[in-house]
């Protein structure tokens, strides 16, 4: 983050103390649970584990090998009974588990009973396909019930799952279903965004003459029958079809408190994407309590997380935690702007959400399109908001407070990543005062530290890297197939501490205030993706020699994407090959990754060594003076390139 981003943060002063009557019915309003937990931590996560319901109790809370931790050993229990069986067997039984709606209309609404026949169903579907336990089967869907029945029925059956986001190139499919050697692949024809169709099986068959591990494709008909998605015979089957004889009972598997639950891939610093491990115990822990304090969860309410659930926050605070919870759970297929710009509002107003929690970047876009699209609409319902994803600027919180809180809900900033599993530094709505653009406080039982490089604690209001100092339930099992790799990135910084990649602040109350991150990971629109990964996608184009790709400040987006490249001889720097380039990087990653910005340049500021300066392209894209240049083989390299970027305005 910039300076005077930071600068603006510490001189922050506003602050907001829970309601008395807000605090009064909270489900967490006791400040000494910080204390309690601080004493005893691993007491207090067993309480935690405690909300969940065990085939088999655990024998020992944690056993803690650096980088390796193991949570409540010998313990055996299921994810999908915990979020749907066991409250199948409650007055819980006809309240509605998922209520969607489709971008185009249409809605449908799944009680606890309807998601307990379908998942059912569907894990013996995944049966008769040959899936056992330990298979892993990728999803690449739209946001539809399916997905969540999906999900739910690897679990049940002890598959683990590794969701790939529908926004995804055929590619990126690829490259995940590799690298976890999926068995089984569960898409549909296709799905609605923003008006336009996402043409999901299209894609698959693209990645899938690359994928030969994948045995089996299981097609939802999302689109209809005009729609004609092609079809594999052999491989390919609908969905539908494959539904009208399963039978209708599928027990679930006892699971160990360790067996892996999913896979999900993010990106990291370096270009391949990294698969995530969750296991079950800890991460069901994790995702359960903190669903119910952090956004304090009532029987009665209706929760709306608006994330995909490609996404971690769409496993842990669409399906997981809340479903683990027994809430009523909104989910909605498409984009925020269609047909208009309140259809969010619209939403909230028609299914009476009371709980609804989003991104800073989304917020940025209603303020941008205006109050009058909210005010259309009744958001009397709301009690609670939460953000997530990337830091929120003090102005988006106060937009967010006044116009979609009414200024009376509190607002949750949470930070926390895929391989934490669960949220890590929130505030609890009934107990902690609220400061626009502070995450506020660890969440109890979690440890985090500000460190400076020699691994000493920065002090007041001094920046630092972020780390977590002692074990959580929910963390990360280490990524798959790279134990080597998960040792580097997270755990070489220093000794037998969490190294998150965010750096962080903290002010005289110990209250957070998260920068940015530390590494080459750029963070756009709450989306991780890494600088490297950018630039392989640019240089696979025959026109590339190099390409150096920074994250710059966006006013909407957090950080947009720009890229300095060097062409071949031969090619013309011209507009409609920075427009190849932008296409050539949705084609290979997805649309998220689209450079804004392209920069051609004859050369690129490079230590000694050979190291691109990224810090001095930063400067020049976000028009600074240059830092120290005094490591730069030519120096002359950079002048010349700011003088011609000022030039160069996109
Ligand atoms: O930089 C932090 C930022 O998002 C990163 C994690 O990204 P991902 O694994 O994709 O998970 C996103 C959803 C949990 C973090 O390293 N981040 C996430 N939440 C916040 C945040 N930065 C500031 N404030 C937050 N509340």
């Amino acid at each position: 983050m910039r300076p005077t981003a930071i600068d603006a943060l510490l001189q922050e002063t506003r602050v907001f103390p829970p309601s008395e009557e807000f605090k009064k019915q909270a489900n967490v309003n006791d400040p000494k649970i910080y204390e309690e937990a601080a004493q005893d931590y691993l007491a207090f996560w067993a309480r935690c584990a405690e909300m969940l319901d065990w085939f088999e109790k655990w024998h020992t809370v944690l056993e803690w090998n650096p980088p390796y931790a193991k949570w409540f050993i010998g313990g055996k229990l299921n994810a999908c009974y915990n979020c749907v069986d066991r409250h199948v067997k409650t007055w819980r039984r006809n309240k509605a588990a998922l209520i969607w709606e489709g971008e185009p209309g249409g809605e449908r609404v799944l009680t606890y009973s309807d998601l307990h026949r379908e998942v059912q169903k569907f894990a013996n579907v995944l049966k008769s396909l040959g899936v056992r336990k330990g298979d892993r089967v990728c999803i690449y869907m739209p946001l539809i019930p399916e997905v969540v029945i999906a999900m739910l029925a690897c679990a049940r059956i002890g598959a683990p799952h590794s969701v790939v986001f529908g926004g995804f190139s055929a590619e990126a499919l690829a490259d995940r279903i590799n690298d976890a050697q999926a068995k089984v692949l569960i898409t549909a024809d296709g799905g609605y965004r923003r008006g336009s169709i996402v043409p999901l099986k299209r894609n698959a068959d693209e990645a899938l003459k690359n994928a030969p591990s994948i045995e089996k494709v299981v097609v939802y008909q999302r689109l209809g029958t005009d729609y004609n998605a092609p079809m594999t015979p052999g491989r390919d089957l609908w969905w539908h079809e494959l539904m009208a004889n399963a039978p209708l009972v599928c027990e679930p598997e006892p699971m160990d408190s360790e067996d892996l639950l999913y896979l999900l891939y993010t990106s990291g610093s370096t270009g391949k994407p990294k698969g995530i491990m969750h296991t079950t115990g800890g991460y069901m822990t994790g995702v359960t309590v903190t669903t119910k304090w952090v956004f304090d969860l009532k029987d009665e309410d209706v929760y709306w997380c608006t994330a995909d659930v490609g996404w971690v926050t769409g496993h842990s605070y669409i399906v997981y935690g809340p479903l683990a919870n027994g809430a009523t759970c909104v989910i909605y297929e498409g984009a925020p702007d269609y047909p208009d710009r309140d259809r969010f509002w619209a939403i909230v107003e028609k299914y009476r959400v009371n709980i609804l929690y989003t991104a800073p970047t989304a917020i940025r876009a209603f303020m941008k399109w205006g109050e009058q699209y909210p005010k259309k609409h009744d958001l009397s319902s709301l009690r609670l908001l939460g953000t997530v994803g990337e830091p929120i600027n003090p102005e988006a919180w106060m937009w967010y407070h006044e116009h979609i809180g009414g200024g009376r809900c509190p607002i949750v900033d949470t930070w926390w990543q895929t391989e934490t599993g669960a949220i890590m530094i929130t505030p609890l709505p009934g107990i902690v005062a609220t400061k626009p653009g502070s995450a506020t406080r660890p969440f109890p039982g979690i440890f985090p530290e500000i460190l400076d490089d020699a691994g000493n604690p920065v002090g007041i209001d001094r920046g630092g890297y972020l780390v977590i100092t002692k074990p959580w339930p929910a963390m990360t099992r280490g990524l798959w197939g790279d134990p080597e790799r998960f040792k580097q990135t997270y755990w070489s910084k220093y000794e037998g501490i969490y190294f998150t990649g965010d750096g962080a602040r903290r002010d005289s109350d110990g209250y957070f205030w998260l920068l940015g991150r530390v590494d080459d990971v750029i963070n756009v629109s709450g989306h991780r993706l890494s600088t490297m990964e950018v630039e392989s996608a640019l240089v696979d184009h025959p026109a590339v020699a190099e390409a150096a790709v920074i994250g710059v400040h966006h006013e909407i987006k957090g950080q947009g994407i720009a890229a300095f490249v060097i062409i071949k001889e031969g090619y013309t720097a011209n507009e409609s090959l920075k427009d190849a380039l932008k296409q050539h990087v949705v084609q290979k990653i997805g649309a998220i990754a689209r450079p804004d910005q392209i920069f051609f340049t004859a050369d690129l500021p490079k230590t000694r060594s050979g190291k691109i300066m990224r810090r001095l392209l930063r400067d020049i894209a976000e028009g600074r003076a240059l830092g120290d240049t005094t490591t730069l083989a030519d120096p002359a390299v950079v002048q010349a390139l700011k003088e011609k970027y000022e030039g160069q305005e996109e």
